[in-house]
This record gives C-alpha cells, sequence and structure tokens, in this order.
C-alpha cells in the first residue's frame, strides 16, 4: 500500500493535492462564486437564522476549529467559538438558542466529540460534523455534515485529514458568507483561489529535498517554538503538535506577540523558532517579532508567503509558499511544517506511523 513511498505520513502528505481536490470535487454552483453542499439538512432560511457557531474537537481537528473560526468571522461575519470537546462535554455552558454546534473529527469515532456531539444534542442544539469517515458514529449521530473525501489516513500524526478540515471550513465560510454580506465577486475570487488549491500545494511538495536540508539542521534541538498571528496562531499550534508527537522535542505554539509576556525567556541558541509569516496588513507586526527573537541570539526559521518582503539575512533559514489569498494561506503554510516535522522525526531516528503513546483514534477516555 505504501507504493514508493517510506511511511503513511510521507505518503499521506503528497497526496494532499489529490485529497484536497476530493474535498472541493462537485462542491461549486455553477456561476462559481459559492460552495454547495449535500448533506447539511439545514435550508438557507435556518442557515441564516444561526446568530452563533460552536465548534467542537480534539486536537489537530481542534485546531482546525481555530481556522474555522478565523474564517468564518472574517468572512460570514458569524460569531465563532471553539471549545475543546473534552471539556465542553462537562462544562455544562450556557449556549444561546440559535447556535449551531459544528464537530470536526478525521476518525468520527473519537469519544469526546462523541460525547460532546450527544450533550449538544441532548440540550436540543442543531448539530453538524465534519468528518473524514463515511458511516462514521459522529457522521450517523449528527443532524448533517459534510464529509471531507480525503481518503484514509493511516498515519498517527493527521496531515492530509487537517488541510482537508481546513478547506472544508474555507468551503463553508465562503457558502455562509453568501448567504449573508459577502459580495458575488469576492465569492468569485474565493472559489477561484480554493481551485488553484492543489496545483500550489504541489508546488510547495517540491521543495522537499529543501525542507529536508533544514530539517536536518535542526534536528538536535531539544525545544521549539512555532510562533504566527491571526490565522497563522492555530497553524503554529499545529506545527508544535505535530513535532512533538513524532520527534518527541518539546514544541510549542504561539500567537507571535504573546511573546513578550513569557515564552520569550526561553530564545537562546538552543531553542530555535519557526515563524510563520504571511504578506498582508500584519506582516510588518511579524517581522518585528522576528527582530526581537533575533535580538536574543535565537535561530529563526520563517516560512513566508512569497509577498513578504524580508530583510536580506535576518532569518537563518527560509521556505517560500506561493502567493495566495488569504482564505487559502493556512492549508499552503501547513504543508512545509509537516515536511519539517517529519523529517526532523527521521534523522531523530522515531517511528513516524507509530509514535509512542499514541494512537490513531481515541476511543475511551
Ligand atoms: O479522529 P479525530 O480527528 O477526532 O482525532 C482527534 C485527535 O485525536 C487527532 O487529531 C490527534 O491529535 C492526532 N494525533 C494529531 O496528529
Amino acid at each position: 500500500e505504501l507504493g514508493s513511498y517510506s511511511h503513511f505520513m510521507e505518503k499521506e502528505i503528497f497526496e494532499q493535492p489529490n485529497s484536497l481536490m476530493n474535498g472541493m470535487r462537485g462542491r461549486f454552483s455553477d456561476d462559481g462564486s459559492t460552495a454547495v453542499f449535500g448533506g447539511l439538512n439545514l435550508t438557507p432560511q435556518e442557515l441564516r437564522q444561526i446568530d452563533r457557531i460552536l465548534f467542537l474537537a480534539c486536537g489537530t481537528a481542534w485546531h482546525s476549529c481555530l481556522v474555522a473560526e478565523y474564517l468564518i468571522e472574517r468572512f460570514a461575519r458569524i460569531p465563532v467559538e471553539v471549545e475543546y470537546a473534552s471539556e465542553f462535554r462537562y462544562r455544562n455552558s450556557p449556549l444561546d438558542k440559535n447556535t449551531l454546534v459544528i464537530a470536526i473529527s478525521q476518525s468520527g469515532e473519537t469519544i469526546d466529540t462523541l460525547g460532546a456531539l450527544r450533550e449538544a444534542k441532548r440540550k436540543g442544539y442543531r448539530t453538524l460534523a465534519i468528518n473524514n469517515s463515511v458511516g462514521s458514529t459522529i457522521a450517523r449521530e449528527s443532524d448533517g455534515g459534510i464529509y471531507q473525501h480525503a481518503g484514509p489516513e493511516i498515519g498517527v500524526a493527521s496531515t492530509k485529514a487537517f488541510t482537508s478540515q481546513i478547506m472544508i471550513c474555507a468551503m463553508l465560510a465562503l457558502y455562509l458568507g453568501r448567504l449573508r454580506d459577502l459580495s458575488y465577486g469576492d465569492g468569485v475570487d474565493i472559489v477561484k483561489a480554493l481551485k488553484q488549491v492543489p496545483e500550489q500545494v504541489h508546488a510547495i511538495l517540491k521543495q522537499n529535498e529543501k525542507i529536508e536540508a533544514i530539517a536536518k539542521k535542526y534536528a538536535r534541538y531539544e525545544d521549539c517554538l512555532f510562533l504566527g498571528r491571526q490565522l497563522m496562531f492555530p497553524i503554529a499550534l499545529e506545527g508544535a503538535l505535530k513535532l512533538k508527537e513524532i520527534s518527541y522535542i518539546h514544541a510549542e505554539g504561539y500567537p507571535a506577540a504573546e511573546m513578550k509576556h513569557g515564552p520569550i525567556a526561553l530564545i537562546c541558541e538552543e531553542c530555535p523558532s519557526v515563524f510563520l509569516a504571511t504578506s498582508g496588513e500584519i506582516f510588518q507586526k511579524s517581522l518585528a517579532n522576528v527582530q526581537e527573537v533575533k535580538a536574543r541570539k535565537g535561530k529563526v526559521i520563517c516560512i513566508a508567503t512569497a509577498g513578504c518582503d524580508l530583510p536580506e539575512g535576518l532569518v537563518d533559514d527560509i521556505v517560500i509558499v506561493p502567493e495566495c489569498h488569504e482564505i487559502v494561506q493556512p492549508i499552503l503554510m501547513s504543508i512545509p511544517i509537516q515536511l519539517f516535522s517529519y523529517h526532523v522525526a527521521l534523522a531523530r531516528g522515531c517511528d513516524v506511523d507509530k509514535p509512542r503513546n499514541l494512537a490513531k483514534s481515541v476511543t475511551v477516555e
């Protein structure tokens, strides 16, 4: 089943142009301005009445929820909250009656996500699931949902399921936006941007060898920070989770500006940082954060979109991803962090497909 690949994680990273394409297939309107979903079981009228969305998930899927929060608030202007499923199920939080609850789960069998979904249903909320396993318990028990169609994910470290979840959330933000304030023109721009993603991911994957060389340079460190602002904050969290679960390096993700509230104390020659920098309004602020780290002798690996104007020689290593619409930045920026973690783990001799202490699907509390 592995074909020419050495590990399922590698195979699944390289499958992403296809898995992303499959998630989009047949899901755009004929006029190319919005997304269409078959299984929501909610009419546009009902969806217009939703005045809050609560996302529930665990692990990597929880990071997808954080991306969804930014995207849905920005493009559909609906307030979004994100909770760990394990916390929500026992917290008894008061919810507005027009809240839509969305659970995200690759396997559809994660016990905490299922427990949280059941708790939301018990209280009478409408529930949807974003899920990669057709017929899973979470898919069956929710009122409606969207299948990811990313294909089976075997590697314990989630890769293609994560980018596919973000893709679905971007399409959902587009769909909900077009039911509200998002214009036809803005919708068309987003659809075009989404359709370009598989090719752009393919182009980033061609940098595999370069990323491998960078990873080998940093594989000996025992600590690593991942920093990013706005949409890049959840990707920083995901980068840290990926690195820690397969390489056992202690890694943390932070919003870059939070550095000075504590984590900057960790910065030294022995603690590198991975910066996620995207062009746009927040770039100058991210640059200032990179300079803060460099001033403290911290090594910096920068993953940046092509439009970022980084001063020559500021960072130690750099990976450039294609310039793109903001809505697809989280997908493209995820690819280098997956490859980086994969190669660091291999350089440390770790079993990337079966990391210690972890199961693919967490079906016990
Ligand atoms: O199947 P699920 O998406 O519900 O799984 C949730 C988490 O257990 C999962 O994402 C976990 O964090 C992965 N090992 C991350 O790579």
